[in-house]
């Protein structure tokens, strides 16, 4: 993929900045990246806080020639190029909490938010924006998160602050190469490798979802890619949307 990047200093959110230059036609490979995002969001509503010099925030338009039922799987290939862009390029063994978040014991190194705007070209197809926010060299976290967050440069040496670049080549790189696996090879393989860095199956979880909640031990992740608990009872409960908490 030919990547062009568009750097800003301040944008509301590189998510938005994305979604118009899709609607003006932009192809796939745009790249919107800021040094801080003055309304940066994350999944569910919430805020991704985006000070200048500590995350990379970046978000990337495709435009996949898969059916809408597909899109979701563009997820998967989003989080594993994202954890591996970050072991490659700082060691540390970051790990998927399903559906995408990037965890590194358990704390949290990056997150992803991918949004399709419902506007299509026919010619060019739909565009779907995938937006990452790594923690580079983040040193504090809003009181909301306590001590769940963590960064790359918190994981290595808090006196040496990592170059932001180094971060943006990994990550584009890895999503190039991810991306044009799925292209060719389709999603299974995407999901095996996957499966290889989550860190969810296994554990207890209560899964938070708009008709309740569920706890119970994440025992896989379907070919749809849904998290499967099985509760106390012995059911299986099919979780597609929502957050998941790991205990
Ligand atoms: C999450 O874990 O809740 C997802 C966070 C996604 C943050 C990134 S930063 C770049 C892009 N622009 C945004 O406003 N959000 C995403």
């Amino acid at each position: 993929m030919n990547f062009s990047v568009h750097r800003f200093e301040t944008v509301s959110s590189t998510n938005d900045v994305a979604a118009r230059l899709a609607a003006e036609g932009a192809s796939e490979g745009t790249v919107v990246v800021a040094g801080r995002q003055s309304a940066g969001r994350g999944r569910l509503g919430r805020s991704w806080v985006s000070s200048p010099g500590d995350g990379l925030y970046l978000s990337v338009i495709l435009r996949p020639p898969v059916p809408l039922e597909h899109v979701w799987q563009i997820g998967f290939v989003a989080s594993l190029a994202t954890a591996e862009a970050i072991r490659r390029v700082s060691g540390i063994p970051a790990r998927i909490k399903w559906p995408n978040d990037i965890l590194v014991g358990g704390k949290k190194l990056a997150g992803i938010l991918i949004e399709s705007p419902s506007v299509t070209h026919a010619d060019i197809g739909r565009a779907v924006i995938i937006g990452i926010g790594i923690n580079v060299n983040t040193s504090s976290f809003p009181p909301e998160l306590g001590d769940r967050g963590t960064s790359i440069l918190l994981q290595k040496d808090p006196a040496s602050r990592i170059e932001m670049s180094l971060v943006q080549d990994a990550l584009l790189d890895m999503l190039d190469i991810r991306y044009g696996q799925y292209g060719v090879e389709g999603f299974p393989p995407i999901l095996d490798s996957w499966k290889a860095l989550d860190c969810t199956v296994g554990m207890v979880i209560t899964a938070l979802m708009s008709d309740g909640s569920v706890t119970g031990i994440a025992a896989g992740i379907d070919t749809d890619g849904n998290l499967i608990a099985q509760c106390d009872n012995g059911s299986l409960v099919s979780i597609n949307a929502g957050e998941v908490l790991m205990r």
